[in-house]
């Protein structure tokens, strides 16, 4: 597996999202040990950039990364996130959900304690890469990355990153702290980080972390109905995925695929390859749960395009339907 650098920190140029071992789609938490032998495959192939958050789940799944990565945290760069459930006082978490904890807080006074319970339950002394998961409206930035410089200061955290940060964040965060990565959703089918975002990232040398790389797995032409889609799964509310827009967003899967054919690949492979196309500056990171499924994704790296092919994927037509149901966390 290639490495890239991301603003700094050398990654495997695929990483391994883990959310879906514990959370939001149908299946999560079904099969922790084939979740840790995927891990363990990843780190055998080369796949050694973990990305996990506290309220993936909340808290199982940093918990599950912990327990897999246990005796070989030196061959993993772990990445974890803050910031979507508050822990100062008067909030009582006992039995919550992560949909009933979740509530934007950047303070410092919450990161604090924030980063204390993700290396406890990671089992480390340091998060390689600290993201805010989404911004918090009402904390400054300044507040919220000097609080987190200060972890750095006491290598608690080695570098500090963002996720779904507007432009303007972006650049008052690194005017207090150099920013290593930002990660934000980025595929064939979600192609607006290009206008704005990839240019500014790339004039303060930032890296970029495509998430969701696989369309939430649309991409792979694995889910062809609707009626795939436990109605507990988070997607089966998703704008892409009801009735009506999945249909009409099926096309875009059938040109992925065309490509993957003329290349003996999957259509994910393709949708991955094609981000790793887009420069060194990216490192996506697939979700899978699945050991065979996180051995085709790996394959990506070796997956190289004709102008024609590229061309062909460029012009896939944009989905119907907006990425969340509810945009109102998105920092613009
Ligand atoms: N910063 C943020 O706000 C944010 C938001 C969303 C996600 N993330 C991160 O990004 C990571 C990846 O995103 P994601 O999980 O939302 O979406 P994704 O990587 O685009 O797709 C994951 C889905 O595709 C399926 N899949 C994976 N490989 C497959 C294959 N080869 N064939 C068929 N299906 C396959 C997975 O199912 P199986 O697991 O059953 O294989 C899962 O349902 C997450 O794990 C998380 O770490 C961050």
């Amino acid at each position: 597996m290639k490495t890239v650098s991301l603003g700094g920190l050398t990654v495997s140029r695929l990483g391994l999202g883990c959310m879906g071992m514990s959370a939001y789609y149908a299946g999560a938490g079904s099969d922790n040990a084939e979740s840790i032998r995927t891990i363990h495959r990843a780190l055998e192939l080369g796949v050694t950039f973990l990305d996990t958050a506290e309220i993936y789940g909340p808290y199982v799944n940093e918990e599950l990364v912990g327990e897999a990565i246990a005796g070989r945290r030196d061959q993993v760069v772990l990445a974890t996130k803050y910031g979507q459930i508050s822990h100062v006082s008067g909030n009582n978490q006992a039995g919550k959900s992560a949909d009933e904890l979740r509530r934007l807080d950047s303070s410092p006074a919450n990161i604090r304690i924030s980063v204390e319970g993700s290396l406890r339950r990671l089992g480390t002394d340091y998060i390689d890469l600290y993201y805010q998961h989404r911004v918090d409206p009402t904390t400054p930035i300044e507040d919220t990355i000097g609080a987190v410089a200060e972890r750095v200061q006491q290598g608690k955290v080695r570098y500090i990153g963002l996720s779904e940060a507007s432009p303007s964040t972006i650049r008052r965060a690194h005017a207090i702290h150099p920013i290593t990565a930002l990660q934000t959703e980025y595929s064939l089918w979600t192609r607006d980080p290009e206008a704005e975002l990839l240019p500014l990232t790339r004039e303060l040398g930032i890296g970029f972390v495509p998430y969701s790389p696989l369309g939430r797995g649309f991409l792979t032409g694995n889910i062809t109905k609707r009626s795939d889609l436990e109605t507990s799964d988070f997607r089966s509310a998703n704008p892409r995925f009801t009735e009506g827009n999945f249909e009409a967003n099926l096309g875009i899967v059938e040109t992925v695929r065309s490509v993957a054919d003329e290349l003996n690949a999957t259509p994910g492979q393709v949708a991955l390859a094609w981000l790793l196309a887009q420069g060194d500056d990216i490192a996506p990171i697939p979700g899978t749960k699945q050991v065979g499924r996180l051995e085709e994704n790996a394959g990506a790296d070796a997956i190289t395009f004709s102008s024609d092919q590229l061309e062909r994927l460029n012009r896939i037509q944009l989905p119907v339907g907006e990425r969340y149901a509810d945009m109102s966390s998105i920092d613009r």
